[in-house]
């Protein structure tokens, strides 16, 4: 696959929309991995490198808010970097990288604020596929009331009409990748136990074994 023939680990993506539950399913996916003895490097988009906290602070709130289009370069630039710096060489050592969040989540965002889609297409097709992307699909309703739930202040994409959008942009989107969907309104032990099903075949191509 693309520029690391050399990579002996896994790479695996938890995608889905705001609220669906990815960091919690990151969470359980990486220790249920660790405790079976894999390595795994637990990781996630925008980065903590120089322009995902760029993203993260500025871009993400209505104050001093990028345009669509400066998103999407600013989001390739901190993959670029997120690819380099930490994923490409986990995998060469032969690790499972989980990502919270990868390509599809640029597109299917930037969908939603608009940009067209064969740009979308074009600006994101050189990076390198995942093994797996896990989509967790929850609607609208539920992911707002999830996030009003958890409190704290609002990213810009955090309104129904945005979700609605993402949503319909990671339908557009996801065909392109590997991918499985699993409904996100399940408790989150019926949500994990269906991940750990979808990887289990993976696992048995790692490592030789
Ligand atoms: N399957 C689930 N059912 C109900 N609530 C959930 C579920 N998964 C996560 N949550 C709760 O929803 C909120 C968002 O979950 P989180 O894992 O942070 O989602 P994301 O990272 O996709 O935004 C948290 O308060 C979390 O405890
Ligand atoms: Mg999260």
């Amino acid at each position: 696959m693309s520029s690391t023939d050399d990579r002996k680990g896994l790479f695996l993506v938890i995608e889905g929309g705001d609220g669906s539950g990815k960091d919690t399913q990151l969470r359980l996916l990486s220790s249920y991995l660790r405790e079976m003895g894999y390595d795994v490097l637990e990781t996630s988009e925008p980065t903590d490198g120089p322009i995902g906290r760029k993203i993260r602070q500025k871009g993400l709130s209505e104050k001093e808010r990028y345009s669509p289009l400066e998103m999407q370069l600013m989001f390739s630039v901190d993959r670029n970097h997120h690819l380099k710096s930490e994923v490409y060489p986990a995998l060469k050592d032969g690790k499972i990288v989980i990502s919270g969040r990868y390509t599809v989540s640029t597109l299917a965002y930037s969908y939603a604020l608009g940009l067209d889609v064969e740009l979308l297409e074009s600006a994101n097709s050189g990076y390198m596929k995942p093994d797996l992307t896990i989509y967790i699909d929850v609607d609208p309703d539920t992911a707002i009331k999830r996030i009003e739930n958890r409190g704290g202040a609002r990213e810009i994409y955090e309104t129904y009409d945005m979700q609605r959008k993402v949503r319909e942009g990671y339908r557009i989107f996801l065909s392109r990748f590997n991918h499985i969907v699993i409904d996100g309104s399940m408790e989150p032990g019926s949500v994990y136990k269906k991940i750990v099903e979808a990887v289990y075949p993976y696992l048995q191509n790692l490592n030789g074994a």
